[in-house]
C-alpha cells in the first residue's frame, strides 16, 4: 500500500507542476499567478477539492502523443467562498497555452453539470490561447459543449468569468454567455480575431491592447463588467460580487448583519440642485442612500448615462438602476438601454429587488440613435422592467419625462411602489419644448414672442413641473429625501413572486 500511495502522490505532485518550472517562471514574470495559485487564493483555505487532476488528452497527431501533461491545461473542482459552495475552473497557460482540447472541455463540462445540479455558482478563470490547434474539430466540439451548458445554466446559477490572460476565438464566447466578466488590466485581452488577422482582412493597424484590452472592453464595447488591477484584485472582487448573489435562482442573497447607524441622511436634501438644468452626481446620491460602502457598480465606465450596480439596504442585497444627469443629461440611448436591460434581467433571475432612481429628460434624439436601433434597444429596457417579478421600487428624484417616464419602472409596468421627492417633475416633455408646440400660434401672434413664450413656459411648469398632478391621479408616495433611507429600510418589501424559470 505504501508504494501505491507513493505512486499516487508522485502523480499528483507532477500534475501540480503543470507545464513545468520554466513556464511557471514565465507566467510569474508577466505578473500573473498560475492556475492553482489563483484557485487557492480565491477559495477558503483548505477547501479546494480537485477533480480530474490526472486527465490527459487523447491526441496522437503532431507528436502530441509524447506530450501528455496531467490535468490537460485546466484545473477544475469545488470549494467554498466565505463558507458557500462554489465550482471553479482555472485554465493553466503553462500547459499548451491553456488551449482547449476535447478532454479539457470535458473537464469543464463535468464541473458545469455538477454546478447546475447542485445549484451553486460557477466561476471560470480564463487564460487560454483558444482551440487546441493540434486537435481540430474535437476542440471546436468541446467549445460548443461548453456554450450549450452556459446557456442552460443562464439565469439558473450565477456564472462569473475572469479573463486573466489572452482569450481569442472560442475562448471569448463562453465568457460572453455568462452573467459577469472581469478583465485584468494590461495582462488580459479578448477578441474574436487578433491584430494580425485584422491587418490582413481590413488593413487596420491595431495593438492587442487597443483591440481587446481591459479598458477597451470596459469603455468602448461594454463587454467586460469589471476591470481589476491585477490577479489578486480580480479574485477579491469576484468574492465581493458573490456576496450580493444567491446560490441559484430559487434562493435569495444572504442578508448581511446591519447595525443601525445614521438613519437620517440630511445630505440627501441638498444633492438635487434647485435649478432643474443643473446636473448632479447620481453616484453621490446612491452612496448617500444605501448602506455605507456597499455600492458595487457594474459596467462603470460604459454608457455612463445610466448607473447600475449592487448595494445593500439595511443589510439586504439590492440592484440599483439610476439615470445619471452628469452624462447626456441622463437621457436614455442605445447603449445605456442595453446595459440597463441586462442588469435588470440578471437581478430578476436571481431574486434581487430593484431600486430605480429616476431623473430622465427623455430618449436621446438623433439619426445616430435611430439608425442604431434605439427603438428595439429601448424596448429591451422596457421589456426587462415589465417582465421582472422581483420587488421593484422607483423614486423620481427630479425629471420623469416622456416615454422614459413609462420605461423607468413606472407604476403602470408593474413597479410595486413609486415614490416622488418634492423636486420631481412628471410630464410629457420640458416646459419650454411643450410650450413651443402647444402655444405656437399664440406665441407667433404675440407682440413680444419671447415674453409670451416665457409666460406660457411658466404656466406649463406651474402645472406639470411637480409631482402633484400624478399624486392627485394615482396617489404616489412621497418622501422627504433626508428620511428616504429610513423609509426604504422600514418598508415591508413585497414578496418576490416565485422564480419563473
Ligand atoms: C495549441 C497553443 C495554442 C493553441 C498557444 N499555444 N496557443 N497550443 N493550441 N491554440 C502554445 C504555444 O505553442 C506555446 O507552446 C505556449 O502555448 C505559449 O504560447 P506563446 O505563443 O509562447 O505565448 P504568448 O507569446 O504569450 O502568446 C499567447 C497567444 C499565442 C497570443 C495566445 O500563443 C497565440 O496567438 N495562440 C494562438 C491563438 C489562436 O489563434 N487560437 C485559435 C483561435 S480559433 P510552447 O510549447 O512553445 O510553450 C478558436 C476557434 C473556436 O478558438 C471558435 C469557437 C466559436
Amino acid at each position: 500500500m505504501q508504494d501505491k500511495l507513493q505512486t499516487l502522490q508522485d502523480k499528483l505532485a507532477q500534475a501540480a507542476q503543470g507545464g513545468g518550472e520554466k513556464r511557471i517562471e514565465k507566467q510569474h514574470a508577466k505578473g500573473k499567478l498560475t492556475a492553482r495559485e489563483r484557485i487557492h487564493f480565491f477559495l477558503d483555505p483548505g477547501s479546494f477539492e480537485e477533480m480530474g487532476a490526472l486527465v490527459t488528452h487523447r491526441c496522437n497527431d503532431f507528436g502530441m502523443e509524447k506530450q501528455k501533461i496531467y490535468g490537460d491545461g485546466v484545473v477544475t473542482g469545488y470549494g467554498t467562498v466565505e463558507g458557500r459552495l462554489v465550482y471553479v475552473f482555472a485554465q493553466d497557460f503553462t500547459v499548451f497555452g491553456g488551449s482547449l482540447s476535447e478532454t479539457h472541455a470535458e473537464k469543464i463540462c463535468k464541473l458545469m453539470d455538477m454546478a447546475i445540479k447542485n445549484g451553486a455558482p460557477l466561476v471560470g478563470l480564463n487564460d487560454s490561447g483558444g482551440a487546441r490547434i493540434q486537435e481540430g474539430v474535437q476542440s471546436l466540439g468541446g467549445y460548443a459543449d461548453i456554450f450549450y451548458r452556459n446557456t442552460l445554466a443562464s439565469g439558473v446559477i450565477p456564472q462569473i468569468s475572469a479573463i486573466m490572460g489572452p482569450c481569442a476565438g472560442g475562448a471569448v464566447y463562453s465568457p460572453a454567455l455568462t452573467d459577469f466578466i472581469y478583465m485584468v488590466e494590461q495582462s488580459s485581452y479578448m477578441f474574436i480575431t487578433g491584430p494580425n488577422v485584422v491587418k490582413t482582412v481590413t488593413n487596420e493597424e491595431v495593438s492587442a491592447e487597443e483591440l481587446g484590452g481591459a479598458m477597451t472592453h470596459a469603455v468602448k464595447s461594454g463587454v467586460t463588467h469589471f476591470t481589476a488591477q491585477n490577479d489578486m484584485d480580480c479574485l477579491l472582487q469576484i468574492k465581493k460580487l458573490l456576496s450580493y448573489l444567491p446560490q441559484n435562482c430559487e434562493e435569495e442573497a444572504a442578508m448581511l448583519p446591519y447595525e443601525a447607524g445614521q438613519e437620517e441622511r440630511p445630505a440627501l436634501n441638498t444633492i438635487v440642485p434647485e435649478n432643474p438644468n443643473h446636473p448632479y452626481d447620481m453616484r453621490a446620491l446612491i452612496e448617500e442612500l444605501v448602506d455605507a460602502d456597499s455600492f458595487y457598480e457594474v459596467n462603470k465606465e460604459y454608457a455612463e448615462n445610466i448607473v447600475v450596480g449592487f448595494a445593500r439596504l439595511g443589510g439586504r442585497s439590492i440592484g440599483v438602476v439610476a439615470n445619471n444627469p452628469m452624462v447626456l443629461a441622463g437621457c436614455l440611448d442605445v447603449d445605456c438601454s442595453k446595459k440597463g436591460a441586462r442588469f435588470v434581467r440578471t437581478c430578476d433571475a436571481f431574486n434581487i429587488p430593484l431600486l430605480v432612481l429616476e431623473d430622465v429628460p427623455g430618449f436621446l434624439p438623433g439619426t445616430d440613435q435611430e439608425w442604431n436601433g434605439i427603438i428595439s434597444n429601448g424596448a429591451k429596457l422596457l421589456y426587462a422592467f415589465c417582465e421582472a417579478t422581483v420587488p421593484r421600487i422607483t423614486v423620481i428624484t427630479r425629471k420623469a419625462y416622456g416615454g422614459a417616464y413609462d420605461v423607468m419602472n413606472s407604476k403602470h409596468i408593474g413597479a410595486d411602489l413609486n415614490f416622488a421627492w418634492p423636486s420631481a417633475e412628471i410630464a410629457v416633455m420640458g416646459a419650454k419644448g411643450a410650450s413651443e408646440i402647444i402655444f405656437r400660434r399664440e406665441i407667433m401672434e404675440a407682440d413680444d414672442s419671447a415674453a409670451k413664450l416665457a409666460e406660457k413656459e411658466a404656466e406649463y411648469a406651474e402645472k406639470f413641473a411637480n409631482p402633484y398632478r400624478a399624486a392627485a391621479l394615482w396617489g404616489s408616495l412621497f418622501a422627504r429625501p433626508c428620511v428616504f433611507f429610513a423609509a426604504l429600510k422600514n418598508l415591508v418589501w413585497p414578496a418576490a413572486t416565485p422564480p419563473h424559470r
